[in-house]
């Protein structure tokens, strides 16, 4: 079946991003991670999550930034620190201190222990989940950037997370699904998940952040600018 799960071969590439991964590896995006267009993009998002053009034009669209060609981007060059990269993320090292690329199960340690007695992950945890990853950075890493650039970035991928493998209107996502999305970046349809009937937009994404941000006791870190990245 075209769009099987099939993990990365040694020579296939993959982003910092469990989304952009996900499809690639079920073949929505090229599985080989390279020559990637916003058009792909966007189609992929739509046929994979049921995510919509105008939630995912505006990152597709930046993302090429990050890429040494004008109209195509290699997933691994979304790597690159201050344009989406940012520190304090959900289930990679910051920069500065190790690998922000590949998944680490010690940094995903924090979203995998968080809303504890329940099934489910939800805007209110979320919110939790990112104080938490954010007073660790702060603490552990002397160049974190923490800016609301960066804090609008993490709260749309939270709420990313959440509509992918929940529901897009209340935010309510099993945690067995959110795991494996992060852990192994595979659509669990055999654990019972299904593509989200509501179309994931711009609005949808922009209520659940509105709990998130309420939930996250976010402020900005004393003299820190967000650097302007264009390009590699
Ligand atoms: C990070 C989901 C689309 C680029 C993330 C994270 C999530 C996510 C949950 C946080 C990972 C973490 O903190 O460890 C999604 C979903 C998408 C999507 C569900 C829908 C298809 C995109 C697009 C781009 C992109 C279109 C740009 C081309 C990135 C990058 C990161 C990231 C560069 C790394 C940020 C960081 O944690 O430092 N994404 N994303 N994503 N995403 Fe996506
Ligand atoms: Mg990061």
């Amino acid at each position: 079946e075209m769009h099987q799960f099939i993990a990365p071969k040694a020579t296939d590439i993959r982003a910092p991003c469990p989304g952009l991964n996900t499809l690639a590896n079920h073949g929505y995006l090229p599985r080989n991670g390279r020559n990637v267009t916003v058009d792909m993009i966007v189609q992929g998002s739509l046929d994979g999550f049921n995510a919509g053009v105008d939630a995912i034009l505006p990152f597709a669209k930046f993302g090429l930034l990050a890429s040494n060609v004008a109209s195509t981007v290699n997933l691994d060059e979304l790597v690159l620190h201050g344009l989406i990269e940012h520190d304090a993320s959900l289930s990679r090292v910051d920069a500065a201190l190790g690998d922000p690329l590949h998944f680490s199960e010690q940094i995903f340690s924090t979203l995998a222990h968080s809303n504890p007695g329940v099934n489910y992950y939800n805007t209110t945890s979320a919110g939790h989940v990112q104080f938490a990853r954010l007073a660790d950075s702060l603490k552990k890493n002397p160049n974190v950037t923490n800016t609301p650039h960066e804090f609008k970035i993490r709260t749309r991928e939270s709420a990313f997370y959440l509509s992918v493998m929940g529901e897009p209107l209340t935010g309510i996502a099993p945690k067995k699904f959110v795991n494996i999305f992060f852990r192994e970046n595979r659509l669990p349809i055999q654990e019972g998940w299904k593509r989200p009937k509501t179309l994931i937009t711009a609005a949808t994404l922009g209520a659940l952040q509105t709990v998130i941000v309420a939930n996250s006791n976010w402020t900005a870190s004393a003299s820190c600018e967000s650097p302007e990245v264009l390009g590699p």
